[in-house]
């Protein structure tokens, strides 16, 4: 395969985790990262072997021998950033929430749309555990049988403290939703893409549990999570949620509930969920992701072990370690960039990766979830 090289804006937390991803696919070289942190991306650069290290992203887009660029920067920057990597004729591969509203994602599908040769990309990176697309694989072949319901929850506690702090807090930098848009997002797409199922109507709760929250003076890495004294700190009024309960219905007509928390003590980042189905359910947990639970009523229920040899067939690429050798988050966001590449090297024209429109329908859907929750009554999703 020929070497594609590639960039990547904002190196926080997530920005170094595309970093490893790219360089175990073989073939993608990282020529540049880009970071509105000068001393932050020199030192990462450094750090990462990352040859050039760029204190504006628009230098990204101005270098011709990088040919995709990778948007790992805060939520408000989404758009805008995500536009300017198309219009430079760049392939892009976006973290989510692809924008901050549906007007944001849905000029950002229209965009795609006018730029057929580049590939336009979300990081919804759950999808390609080995066990969840084993898990569509059943579904696809019937073993499910007709979808009853689906539920599950995504809980995390690094906002459990007054004194814990991120950009995430502030709906300028965030958008109007918290937990809902930076976790939820993940487990709406991640069951509409296993079930094969929409989601069409919700019915949300909303909770902010610290309504004023201590934001350190200087700079907050995300999950940096310390002890604060008083003087390091000013007292903010949080309008976002921390905490949300969600039922919702499909269109196939069978119904749903999630909840997600950013305050769930010792819930690091608990993300799971069960479908169930006529014939049988089936489980899992982003925790625990070498195992797939599945459920029966007249005869005992079964583990799936992620093994290679015990998959089905269109699951097995994507398990690269024999049994008891367990593979977790870095190895399925490794499985999205390879489906990402393949398609960008021109090796796979077809291959699956979620794209923009997929991160605007999981915006519609978070939509409808805060306008649920303001008129306290279910509320259709506009696509
Ligand atoms: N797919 C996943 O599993 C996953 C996990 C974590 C975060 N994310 C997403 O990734 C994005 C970043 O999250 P994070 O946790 O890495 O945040 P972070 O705060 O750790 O990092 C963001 C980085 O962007 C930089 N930045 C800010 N303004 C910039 C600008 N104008 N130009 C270039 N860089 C700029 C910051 O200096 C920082 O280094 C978010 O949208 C988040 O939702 C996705």
């Amino acid at each position: 395969m020929r070497t594609v090289k590639a960039a990547v804006i904002g190196t926080g937390f997530i920005g170094p985790v595309h970093v490893e991803a790219l360089r175990r696919l073989g073939f993608v070289e990282v020529a540049a990262l880009a970071d509105i942190d000068r001393e932050k991306v020199e030192q990462k650069a450094a750090a990462l072997g990352v040859p050039k290290a760029y204190d504006d992203y628009r230098r990204v887009l101005d270098d011709p021998e990088i040919e995709v660029v990778h948007n790992c920067s805060p939520n408000h920057l989404h758009a805008e950033i995500n536009r300017a990597i198309l219009e430079a004729g760049k392939h892009c591969v976006s973290e989510k929430p692809l924008g901050r509203t549906t007007e944001e994602t849905r000029g950002l599908v229209a965009l795609a749309k006018e730029k057929p040769d580049l590939v336009n990309a979300v990081c919804f990176n759950y999808r390609y555990y080995p066990l969840c697309q084993h898990a569509k694989a059943m579904r696809e072949a019937g073993e499910l049988g007709e979808i009853y319901a689906i539920h599950g929850r995504y809980l995390q506690d690094w906002l459990f403290l007054d004194t814990d702090y991120s950009w995430r807090l502030d709906p300028e930098l965030s958008g109007a939703s918290c937990a809902v848009a930076d976790i939820g997002s993940h487990f709406c797409d991640l069951v509409q893409y296993i079930s094969g199922l929409a989601i069409t109507e919700v019915l949300g709760d909303l909770a902010t549990i610290h309504k004023v929250r201590k934001r350190p003076r200087g700079n907050v890495e995300a999950f940096a999570g310390k002890l604060l004294k008083p003087e390091d700190y000013e007292e903010v009024p949080i309008t976002v949620e921390d905490y949300a309960n969600v039922l919702f219905g499909l269109d196939n007509g069978a119904r749903g509930m999630f909840n997600v928390s950013q305050v769930s003590a010792g819930r690091k980042n608990y993300h799971c969920f069960e479908i169930d189905g006529s014939k049988c359910a089936i489980a899992w947990n982003q925790e625990e992701p070498n195992e797939l639970w599945v459920g029966h009523r007249e005869r005992a229920n079964e583990i799936v072990a992620r093994d290679p040899s015990l998959l089905k067939e269109a699951a097995r690429p994507y398990a690269h370690y024999p049994g008891g050798h367990p593979e977790g988050y870095p190895d399925g966001s490794k499985n999205l960039m390879l489906n990402i590449y393949r398609k960008v090297a021109g090796e796979d024209p077809s291959a699956d990766y979620p794209t923009f429109e997929d991160g605007h329908r999981v915006m519609a859907v978070v939509e409808a979830i805060l306008e649920s929750h303001r008129s306290r009554q279910w509320t259709k999703v506009a696509y």
